[in-house]
């Protein structure tokens, strides 16, 4: 076939890589592109790219898209923790193999480019999300010479549905690679298996992918036929056996994903115990992948950890608790059965159990949220407390102030001012709340006032003052007697 077997550079220089994204994705019975389904808190086909990016962040890649593929650039423009790599669209317009799709691209501008800068060309499939960065590293390996070809294989003990792998009697040398539909009896009790995982010479791949067919079970014109040409043509077929077969398991269907899930949280779940956090029960705890933990933290049962949530040292998190997106600094305690999203609590608080800390809520430091007080856009400072049964919504609560059982803040009226729907309340510092009070903003209670137990604020309170709005009591004297005779 003549063609100039050349040697590339480590780590990303001389380097491109192809990701295969556009299959119908069939087996997955769902409406969503197949990459883009959730592992973790972020779609596969991210996983892939995020091993990539710290790999060989230089590296241009490819992202071959079909079915679905609006979908899939949409997610790929907006994902920012993928905007520093150069990531190029192709367009596969019918789904008619893995042979095809990696030929749409190389005939692309971008494989065009890539085979005149002379760039190896690594193919990974989006479909392979629990891939290792140690494994990209070890394909990027520059190919031998006379070798156009590296394949990445692995044994299963268990091979059905991955293509086999064929060698020559002695096992020296491999012939090619035949897919499960088109197997023999005897071919199917191969275990090394294809991974869809190759390091390719550009030139040699851009000229071999003409000469496929589609002559098989499937009718597509598959990828791994590419092998058999090597051989055929006298040149080396080189394999990596990959050792940790569990980072080679695909997803094609719903149950495939479920264990590629828990694959995944398990090992996260045993990289943070690894670095100090204790796990009471780690079986039951869900953690994605952005999340970051400090040492000694504990985390009881059911905890679940989602998006950018970041805890500091020496927290505890109390069971079936769920935090999205929550900045915890150091030293907090998290009770039982608390849910935060895009919250922030800073160090010494301690919010809980049963706690709603809906988007936009701060806890400052040392302060105390208790059982069954839900905040929203709203900033508590420092010393404060809120223990039981109220809802804080759009207020900015001081320091040092105590706020009694079942305050209200009455932050919607129906109304629309100047914009707002929702109306904001201020408690200054030091303020003391007493019990079953409400504010109906908007409205300010000023710094170190006293508001006395069941009184509905409606009108500024002065700093310093003492508010009592409710109806003064009356007692009358027998009438308990006379109302029970009546
Ligand atoms: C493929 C391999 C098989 C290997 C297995 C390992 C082929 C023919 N088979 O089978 O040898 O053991 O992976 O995981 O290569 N894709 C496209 N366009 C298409 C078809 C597929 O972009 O027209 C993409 C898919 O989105 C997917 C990847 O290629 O990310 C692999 O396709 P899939 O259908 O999952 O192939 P397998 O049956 O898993
Ligand atoms: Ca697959």
């Amino acid at each position: 076939m003549g063609m100039g077997v050349t040697r590339q550079g480590n780590s990303g220089a001389g380097v491109s890589i192809l990701i295969l994204a556009a299959g119908l994705g069939k087996r997955m019975r769902s409406s969503l592109p197949k990459v883009l389904h959730d592992l973790a808190g972020k779609p596969l086909i991210f996983h892939v790219l995020n091993h990539v990016r710290q790999v060989c962040p230089e590296a241009p890649v490819g992202v071959v898209v079909g079915h679905g593929h609006e979908k899939v650039a949409a997610y790929l423009k907006s994902e920012a923790m993928l905007s520093d790599l150069s990531i190029t669209l192709i367009h596969q317009p019918e789904q008619r193999g893995t042979g095809h799709a990696a030929r749409c691209a190389m005939e692309s501008a971008w494989g065009v480019e890539r085979v005149s800068s002379n760039h190896s060309i690594l193919i990974l499939p989006g479909d392979l999300p629990l891939i290792s960065g140690e494994l990209i590293r070890e394909m990027l390996r520059p190919l031998e010479a006379r070798t156009p070809l590296r394949a990445l294989t692995c044994r299963l003990a268990d091979p059905t549905g991955y293509g086999r792998i064929l060698r020559s009697l002695d096992q020296q040398r491999v012939l090619r690679i035949v897919e499960e539909k088109d197997a023999s009896p005897d071919e199917r009790k191969t275990q090394e298996v294809a991974t869809s995982i190759y390091s390719f010479e550009p030139h040699f791949l851009s000229r071999a992918l003409l000469n496929l067919s589609a002559n098989n079970a499937q009718n597509e014109y598959y990828l791994t036929d590419l092998v058999a040409m090597v051989a055929d043509s006298g040149l080396e077929v080189a394999t990596l056996d990959w050792q940790d077969v569990e980072q080679l398991r695909g997803v094609n269907d719903p149950w495939e994903l479920a264990q590629a899930r828990q694959l995944f949280n398990d090992r996260c779940v045993k990289k943070w115990a690894l670095q100090g956090v204790q796990f009471l029960d780690p079986a039951s705890v869900r953690i994605e992948v952005l999340v970051q933990l400090g040492s000694e933290v504990i985390i009881d049962s059911g905890v679940v950890l989602k998006g950018l949530t970041h805890i500091g040292d020496r927290c505890q998190i109390g069971p079936h608790s769920v935090l999205n997106q929550v900045t915890i600094e150091s030293d907090v305690i998290i009770k039982a059965g608390t849910v935060a999203e895009s919250a922030v609590i800073r160090s010494f608080a301690q919010v809980g159990p049963q706690a709603h800390l809906r988007p936009g809520t701060e806890i400052g430091t040392h302060s105390k949220i208790g059982n069954f007080v839900e905040l929203k856009k709203t900033k508590v400072g420092d010393f404060t407390s809120s223990a039981h049964l109220s809802y804080l919504g759009d207020a900015q609560v001081g320091s040092r102030v105590n706020i009694g059982c079942g305050f209200v803040t009455c932050n919607f009226d129906g109304r629309v001012i100047e914009g707002e729907r929702k109306h904001k309340t201020w408690i200054e510092d030091e303020v003391f709340l007493g019990s079953g009070c409400q504010a109906v903003a908007p409205v300010r209670i000023g710094r170190g006032a006293y508001v006395a137990s069941g009184s509905t604020i409606t009108e500024n309170v002065e700093p310093g003052a003492l508010a009592i709005a409710r109806a003064r009591q009356v007692n009358k004297q027998d009438y308990a007697k006379k109302l029970r005779e009546e």
